[in-house]
Protein backbone atom coordinates (compact mmCIF):
# COMPACT_ATOMS: atom_id res chain seq x y z
CA UNK A 1 0.00 0.00 0.00
CA UNK A 2 2.91 2.26 0.84
CA UNK A 3 2.78 3.12 -3.30
CA UNK A 4 0.23 5.50 -2.80
CA UNK A 5 2.07 7.72 -1.10
CA UNK A 6 4.12 8.62 -4.22
CA UNK A 7 0.74 9.43 -6.32
CA UNK A 8 0.41 13.02 -5.35
CA UNK A 9 4.42 13.57 -5.35
CA UNK A 10 4.54 11.60 -8.45
CA UNK A 11 2.32 13.73 -10.47
CA UNK A 12 3.53 17.02 -8.73
CA UNK A 13 6.98 16.20 -10.25
CA UNK A 14 5.30 15.55 -14.23
CA UNK A 15 4.35 18.90 -13.73
CA UNK A 16 6.39 20.49 -11.61
CA UNK A 17 7.92 23.06 -14.98
CA UNK A 18 3.39 24.09 -15.32
CA UNK A 19 3.32 24.55 -11.41
CA UNK A 20 2.98 28.58 -11.92
CA UNK A 21 0.24 27.79 -14.33
CA UNK A 22 -1.89 26.06 -13.05
CA UNK A 23 -2.75 28.09 -9.70
CA UNK A 24 -2.85 31.03 -11.75
CA UNK A 25 -5.06 29.37 -14.16
CA UNK A 26 -7.76 30.65 -15.06
CA UNK A 27 -9.75 27.14 -14.67
CA UNK A 28 -7.23 26.48 -11.90
CA UNK A 29 -10.62 24.64 -10.56
CA UNK A 30 -11.34 22.37 -12.97
CA UNK A 31 -7.28 21.15 -13.79
CA UNK A 32 -7.47 20.33 -9.61
CA UNK A 33 -10.45 18.12 -10.03
CA UNK A 34 -8.91 16.54 -13.07
CA UNK A 35 -5.40 15.84 -11.28
CA UNK A 36 -7.26 14.68 -8.35
CA UNK A 37 -9.37 12.33 -10.52
CA UNK A 38 -6.21 11.46 -12.08
CA UNK A 39 -4.83 11.05 -8.87
CA UNK A 40 -8.04 8.80 -7.72
CA UNK A 41 -6.96 6.40 -10.51
CA UNK A 42 -3.66 5.60 -9.97
CA UNK A 43 -4.68 4.81 -6.08
CA UNK A 44 -7.32 2.47 -7.71
CA UNK A 45 -4.98 0.87 -10.23
CA UNK A 46 -2.15 0.54 -6.80
CA UNK A 47 -5.56 -1.03 -4.74
CA UNK A 48 -6.70 -3.37 -6.97
CA UNK A 49 -2.52 -4.81 -7.67
CA UNK A 50 -2.93 -5.24 -4.34
CA UNK A 51 -5.73 -7.54 -4.55
CA UNK A 52 -3.86 -9.01 -7.34
CA UNK A 53 -6.44 -8.15 -10.17
CA UNK A 54 -4.33 -5.30 -11.57
CA UNK A 55 -5.85 -3.83 -15.05
CA UNK A 56 -3.77 -1.16 -16.50
CA UNK A 57 -6.60 0.58 -17.71
CA UNK A 58 -7.08 3.35 -14.70
CA UNK A 59 -3.30 3.86 -15.02
CA UNK A 60 -3.39 4.83 -19.16
CA UNK A 61 -6.24 6.87 -18.21
CA UNK A 62 -4.83 8.35 -15.68
CA UNK A 63 -1.73 9.34 -17.61
CA UNK A 64 -3.65 10.45 -20.44
CA UNK A 65 -5.96 13.22 -17.77
CA UNK A 66 -2.37 14.69 -17.06
CA UNK A 67 -0.95 14.69 -20.36
CA UNK A 68 -4.03 16.62 -21.14
CA UNK A 69 -3.82 18.77 -19.04
CA UNK A 70 -0.24 19.87 -19.85
CA UNK A 71 -1.56 20.01 -22.96
CA UNK A 72 -4.23 22.13 -21.93
CA UNK A 73 -2.14 24.62 -20.17
CA UNK A 74 1.19 25.18 -22.65
CA UNK A 75 1.13 28.90 -22.66
CA UNK A 76 0.01 30.31 -26.36
CA UNK A 77 2.30 32.76 -28.20
CA UNK A 78 0.09 36.14 -27.63
CA UNK A 79 -0.69 38.17 -30.52
CA UNK A 80 1.12 40.87 -29.37
CA UNK A 81 4.07 41.13 -31.41
CA UNK A 82 6.66 42.41 -28.64
CA UNK A 83 5.76 41.34 -25.21
CA UNK A 84 8.43 43.45 -23.78
CA UNK A 85 6.57 46.79 -24.41
CA UNK A 86 4.13 47.58 -21.48
CA UNK A 87 1.52 49.87 -21.48
CA UNK A 88 3.99 52.55 -19.52
CA UNK A 89 6.73 52.08 -22.41
CA UNK A 90 4.04 53.23 -24.67
CA UNK A 91 3.04 57.02 -23.40
CA UNK A 92 1.27 59.36 -25.50
CA UNK A 93 4.91 61.80 -26.47
CA UNK A 94 6.05 58.45 -27.58
CA UNK A 95 3.11 57.49 -29.87
CA UNK A 96 2.77 60.97 -31.23
CA UNK A 97 6.35 60.91 -32.29
CA UNK A 98 5.79 58.12 -34.24
CA UNK A 99 2.82 59.06 -35.97
CA UNK A 100 4.32 62.30 -36.31
CA UNK A 101 7.28 60.48 -38.06
CA UNK A 102 5.71 57.90 -39.75
CA UNK A 103 2.01 59.00 -40.78
CA UNK A 104 1.91 62.52 -41.00
CA UNK A 105 4.14 63.06 -43.84
CA UNK A 106 1.17 62.13 -45.91
CA UNK A 107 -1.27 62.58 -43.46
CA UNK A 108 -1.19 65.89 -42.66
CA UNK A 109 -3.22 69.21 -43.90
CA UNK A 110 0.20 70.43 -45.74
CA UNK A 111 1.37 66.72 -46.46
CA UNK A 112 5.35 66.64 -47.30
CA UNK A 113 5.63 63.24 -48.95
CA UNK A 114 6.33 64.10 -52.91
CA UNK A 115 3.68 63.60 -54.59
CA UNK A 116 0.95 64.28 -52.68
CA UNK A 117 -0.83 67.44 -52.66
CA UNK A 118 -3.40 66.57 -49.95
CA UNK A 119 -4.35 64.35 -47.18
CA UNK A 120 -5.30 60.87 -48.16
CA UNK A 121 -8.73 60.46 -47.91
CA UNK A 122 -8.56 63.06 -45.72
CA UNK A 123 -7.10 61.58 -42.78
CA UNK A 124 -4.52 63.96 -41.02
CA UNK A 125 -2.96 63.26 -37.66
CA UNK A 126 -2.05 66.93 -37.31
CA UNK A 127 -2.87 67.50 -33.48
CA UNK A 128 -2.68 64.88 -30.69
CA UNK A 129 -6.87 64.99 -30.89
CA UNK A 130 -6.86 63.72 -34.39
CA UNK A 131 -4.75 61.16 -33.13
CA UNK A 132 -6.41 60.32 -30.42
CA UNK A 133 -9.87 60.45 -32.08
CA UNK A 134 -8.70 57.99 -35.14
CA UNK A 135 -6.93 55.74 -32.77
CA UNK A 136 -8.76 52.33 -33.57
CA UNK A 137 -7.96 52.68 -37.64
CA UNK A 138 -4.63 53.69 -36.66
CA UNK A 139 -4.39 50.22 -34.95
CA UNK A 140 -6.40 48.86 -37.93
CA UNK A 141 -4.30 50.30 -40.35
CA UNK A 142 -0.68 50.07 -38.74
CA UNK A 143 -0.96 47.26 -36.33
CA UNK A 144 -3.98 44.96 -37.43
CA UNK A 145 -2.87 44.60 -41.06
CA UNK A 146 -0.02 46.43 -41.66
CA UNK A 147 -1.21 48.15 -44.90
CA UNK A 148 -0.09 51.38 -43.64
CA UNK A 149 2.69 53.47 -43.92
CA UNK A 150 1.26 52.73 -47.45
CA UNK A 151 4.52 50.55 -48.76
CA UNK A 152 6.40 51.46 -45.81
CA UNK A 153 7.71 54.13 -47.61
CA UNK A 154 8.54 55.70 -44.11
CA UNK A 155 9.87 52.50 -42.72
CA UNK A 156 7.76 52.04 -39.81
CA UNK A 157 9.43 49.42 -37.35
CA UNK A 158 7.84 46.42 -35.94
CA UNK A 159 8.98 47.62 -32.47
CA UNK A 160 6.89 50.80 -32.98
CA UNK A 161 3.85 48.85 -34.26
CA UNK A 162 4.17 47.04 -31.30
CA UNK A 163 4.27 50.22 -29.44
CA UNK A 164 1.14 51.47 -31.15
CA UNK A 165 -0.54 48.03 -30.27
CA UNK A 166 0.37 48.53 -26.59
CA UNK A 167 -0.94 52.07 -26.63
CA UNK A 168 -4.02 50.98 -28.30
CA UNK A 169 -4.95 48.20 -25.96
CA UNK A 170 -4.28 50.61 -22.54
CA UNK A 171 -7.51 53.06 -24.14
CA UNK A 172 -5.46 55.31 -26.15
CA UNK A 173 -4.73 57.68 -23.67
CA UNK A 174 -3.21 61.34 -24.84
CA UNK A 175 -1.61 62.09 -21.05
C1 LIG B 1 3.44 57.67 -48.09
C2 LIG B 1 2.15 58.18 -47.73
C3 LIG B 1 1.43 57.58 -46.56
C4 LIG B 1 1.91 57.34 -45.31
C5 LIG B 1 3.31 57.61 -44.77
C6 LIG B 1 0.81 56.80 -44.54
N1 LIG B 1 -0.31 56.71 -45.33
FE1 LIG B 1 -2.15 56.19 -44.72
N2 LIG B 1 -2.84 56.41 -46.60
C7 LIG B 1 -2.09 56.77 -47.69
C8 LIG B 1 -2.87 56.64 -48.88
C9 LIG B 1 -2.41 56.92 -50.30
C10 LIG B 1 -4.14 56.22 -48.47
C11 LIG B 1 -5.36 55.94 -49.34
C12 LIG B 1 -5.36 54.45 -49.64
C13 LIG B 1 -6.56 54.05 -50.43
O1 LIG B 1 -7.12 54.88 -51.15
O2 LIG B 1 -6.93 52.86 -50.31
C14 LIG B 1 -4.10 56.10 -47.04
C15 LIG B 1 -5.17 55.74 -46.25
C16 LIG B 1 -5.14 55.65 -44.88
C17 LIG B 1 -6.28 55.39 -44.05
C18 LIG B 1 -7.70 55.18 -44.52
C19 LIG B 1 -7.85 53.70 -44.85
C20 LIG B 1 -9.23 53.39 -45.38
O3 LIG B 1 -9.36 52.29 -45.93
O4 LIG B 1 -10.13 54.23 -45.29
C21 LIG B 1 -5.83 55.38 -42.76
C22 LIG B 1 -6.66 55.15 -41.49
C23 LIG B 1 -4.41 55.59 -42.79
N3 LIG B 1 -4.03 55.77 -44.09
C24 LIG B 1 -3.60 55.61 -41.69
C25 LIG B 1 -2.24 55.74 -41.75
C26 LIG B 1 -1.38 55.56 -40.60
C27 LIG B 1 -1.85 55.22 -39.19
C28 LIG B 1 -0.12 55.77 -41.05
C29 LIG B 1 1.14 55.66 -40.24
C30 LIG B 1 1.36 54.42 -39.52
C31 LIG B 1 -0.20 56.09 -42.45
N4 LIG B 1 -1.49 56.02 -42.85
C32 LIG B 1 0.90 56.42 -43.24
C33 LIG B 1 -0.78 57.21 -47.66
C34 LIG B 1 0.05 57.18 -46.57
Amino acid sequence: MHNTYFTLPVLFVMLSNHYAMIYGHQYNWLILVVLSLAGALVRVYFVARHKGEASLAPLLISALLVLGVSAAIIPRPVEIMNTSNSPADAEFSRIEFIIKGRCASCHSTEPTQAGFTAPPKGIVFDTAKDIANQAETIHQQSVASKVMPIGNLTNMTEDERALIDAWFRAGARTE
